[in-house]
């Protein structure tokens, strides 16, 4: 059965009520066009993240990288160099929460001067690039709702100083957001409500876009991929990359220690063997609270998504199916009546994938501890908890002007 031959579809069969003969054809070839056994993921939303069994892993903790820390940086350094490091900047969200109409990295986050979000992490990238007087390839994912705006900014900015033959952009795919019953919403009378399906399939997107040919080309190894919304992130840092090369792992993980045990992240962990990260919700209070001899939290280490993959086993897993998370969103959209809808409070599901998951599909990784003050302000609200207000006050501790 087509999509809007099923009665329960309402949106989609209001809109096309609405709709001429011509604007339905075209919207039957778009509504055609989509996968619509992401829906299917509704009824095993409580099951999606049945999880093994958890254990502790120690992390590679800030004073061992103090006192291997020559010996880290030259190797990362010698990676970097050498070309064998690319980074991926995860820019294709939407940034509800901030309730932006533009992508969020053209944020301007300074107070007294112009500094915008994806400047800023250009800056970043610089310090490394400056320091090892070589370049690294930075990709950078978008959605079809931000693409162009993006694309267009960085040349505005002239790539805010970097060169332009080492920035590629990429469009990662969309999925169908419906309501809490799988009626697929409508953005207009002729579009279906489509939104970005996650972070987590960057790197089949990349393949997709026709990138691995440029990835094997430059010789690249290590791909360091990390979220747009963190000001302070430090990107293929060479401490982080000579870490996990002499550790002999295939991935890492930049770790932040809890503040407190109810600390609402992820926590790096393992999983029937395997590196996974436990979500705070998936934590019992016994594993939330349980402490080590010298007092320290057992599940002590959150991630702050900045990982880095061995680029050979991504090719690998590539095809992998990842789990698919139903996640409640403020979602726009064409009531039945043909009003348009601005939700206050969510209203459905969205259909994603996380690079979290990713983490699992791994052999091992490293958790590499930072330091929060200095690695980690996300900004993901205006106010409050990690907002543009907590991120500036954190860019302040920096010593960056604002
Ligand atoms: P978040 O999970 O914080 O989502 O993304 P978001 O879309 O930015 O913000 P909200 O939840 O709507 O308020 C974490 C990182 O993953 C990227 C984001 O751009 C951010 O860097 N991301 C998220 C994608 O690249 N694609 C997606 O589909 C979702």
């Amino acid at each position: 059965m087509k999509i809007w031959e099923d009665e329960k579809q309402i949106y989609i069969r209001a809109a096309m009520e609405a709709n001429t003969p011509e604007e339905n054809e075209a919207l039957k070839a778009k509504l055609q066009a989509v996968d619509w056994s992401v829906l299917d993921h509704i009824s095993r939303r409580e099951t999606v993240n049945e999880r093994g069994v958890f254990a502790p892993l120690a992390a590679v903790e800030v004073g061992e990288i103090e006192a291997r820390r020559e010996e880290f940086k030259e190797l990362g350094l010698r990676a970097i160099r050498a070309g064998k490091v690319g980074a991926v900047l995860l820019a294709g969200g939407q940034g509800t929460r901030l309730g932006l109409d533009r992508p969020k990295g053209t944020m301007n986050i300074g107070i007294e001067r112009e500094l915008f979000l994806f400047e800023q992490l250009m800056r970043n990238l610089m310090d490394v690039t400056d320091e090892a007087g070589a370049y690294v390839p930075l990709y950078v994912m978008t959605s079809n709702i931000n693409h162009d705006d993006t694309e267009a900014f960085f040349k505005e900015h002239e790539f805010f100083g970097y060169p332009e033959e080492h920035v590629k952009f990429f469009v990662q795919e969309m999925n169908p957001a419906c309501d809490y019953e799988g009626r697929v919403y409508m953005e207009s009378n002729t579009k279906a409500a489509m939104s970005p399906n996650g972070n987590g399939g960057w790197f089949g997107s990349m393949v997709r876009a026709g990138l691995l040919g440029d990835i094997r080309d430059r010789g690249i190894e290590w791909l360091n991929v990390f979220a747009v919304d963190n000001c302070l992130q430090r990107i293929a840092d060479p401490l982080f990359v000579g870490a996990t090369i002499a550790y002999g792992c295939e991935s890492g993980a930049k770790v932040v220690r809890k503040a407190t045990p109810d600390e609402r992240v992820g926590v790096l962990c393992t999983e029937d063997g395997r590196p996974s990260i436990a979500e705070y919700y998936e934590m019992t209070e016994e594993m939330a609270t349980a402490r080590k001899e010298n007092g320290d939290l057992l599940y002590g280490f959150g991630v702050i998504l900045n990982y880095l993959f061995s680029e050979k086993k991504l090719e690998e897993i590539a095809d992998a199916r990842m789990p698919v998370h139903v996640v409640e969103k403020k979602i726009p959209y064409r009531g039945t009546d043909g009003s348009i809808v601005a939700p206050e409070t969510p209203n459905g599901y969205k259909f994603e994938t996380l690079v979290l998951d990713m983490v699992h599909m791994m052999k091992d990784c490293v958790p590499y501890e930072v330091v929060r003050e200095r690695e980690f302000a996300p900004i993901k609200n205006l106010h409050g908890v990690d907002s543009l207000d907590s991120a500036r006050e954190l860019m302040k501790g920096c010593g960056i002007e604002l």
